[in-house]
């Protein structure tokens, strides 16, 4: 096995044979993040994606945020490390039943979460991510009916945020945030009584409850750096924590494990490795294809959720 620096010159050295940019989500293993020119949540990174300079996008996250950024860049390849690194959100939510709900509901605005395949993001009227997904749904005129997808917690957190009657929840949830069991946040609470607990919005409700802030995991990290306290409790994947060290050495971060792993990480983010990263760079495979058609309807929706502040 070759060594972690080598693999690392290889990687830099094909990113610029290859005119590449890597941008990482948060949830990326910290060496992928290090050596990334773009670390960013979901919007942030559609939005690099949006503009650049370059060829080619090795994107380090999973495979819906690749699609999203290969619809604002239709010239370029875009390439994943691991072509299995797909979402429980995603995989919640097959095109065919949304088809169906509209057939049935010609009505309603489907409002669709980022964590959407491309196929559901076509038949979507606008997009949203975590962090302006109230604004997205407030940007609706009240007497229209909502259809929010696919995330359940998201959903529930929006309709309250927005104290909107007319809007519909899909039953979709995230296999890492929804299963952060609020009895080991009391515990944790409990050990640490100084901390503030912030938590990502796919939490569950009780979570939530106890939650001093709720943002997307750029905000989380945000808020932690700027914040006054020095201990928190952090409810979202344990990939921010190298965020969080860097910008805010000096606090103290205490993850809770959830129950399907005992642990507080992605599995398909962690799908994504050093090795798989300078493969894909090398090959450009995996890599992200669209039909026309589909890239054309997905655009609007994504369009429309970028010119929303
Ligand atoms: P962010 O929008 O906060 O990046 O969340 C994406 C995600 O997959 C959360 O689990
Ligand atoms: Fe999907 Fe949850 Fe993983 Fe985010 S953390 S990519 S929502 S499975």
């Amino acid at each position: 096995m070759l060594a972690t620096s080598t693999i690392v010159e290889e990687i830099l050295d094909l990113k610029k044979e290859r005119r590449a940019v890597l941008l990482a989500h948060h949830y990326q293993d910290t060496e992928i993040q290090e050596i990334a020119d773009v670390v960013g949540d979901s919007l942030e990174l559609s939005r690099k994606a949006h503009d650049f300079d370059g060829d080619v996008i090795a994107f380090c996250g999973v495979w819906f945020m690749a699609e999203t950024a290969k619809v604002l860049n239709p010239n370029r390849i875009v390439v994943v490390p691991d072509k299995d690194a797909s979402c429980s959100l995603v995989e919640s939510c097959p095109v065919e039943q949304v088809r169906a709900y509209k057939k049935l509901h010609p009505d309603h605005v489907v409002v669709s979460y980022i964590n959407t395949s491309v196929d559901v993001k076509a038949e979507s009227d606008i997009l949203c991510t975590s962090s302006n997904a109230v604004a997205i749904v407030n940007s609706i005129p009240a007497d229209q009916p909502v259809l929010f997808l696919p995330d359940i917690n998201l959903g529930n957190y929006v309709k309250k945020q927005t104290g909107r009657e007319n809007m519909k929840i899909w039953q979709g949830a995230c296999i890492v945030h929804a299963t952060f069991p609020a009895r080991r946040l009391t515990k944790a609470r409990m050990e640490h009584p100084e901390a503030l607990v912030v938590a990502h919005p796919e939490c569950p409700p009780d979570v939530l409850a106890m939650a001093d802030y709720i943002g997307s995991t750029s905000a989380l990290i945000k808020y932690c750096v700027n914040s006054g306290a020095g201990e928190f409790i952090v409810m979202t994947e344990s990939g921010v924590s190298h965020s969080l060290l860097k910008f805010a050495p000096e606090k103290k971060f205490y993850f809770v494990k959830n129950e399907n792993c005992n642990c507080s990480e992605c599995p398909y983010m962690r799908l994504n490795t050093l090795e798989k990263l300078r493969d894909c760079l090398r090959d450009l495979r995996p890599r992200v294809e669209i039909a026309p058609d589909i890239m054309r309807r997905a655009l609007v929706p994504i369009e429309r959720m970028l010119a929303v502040k």
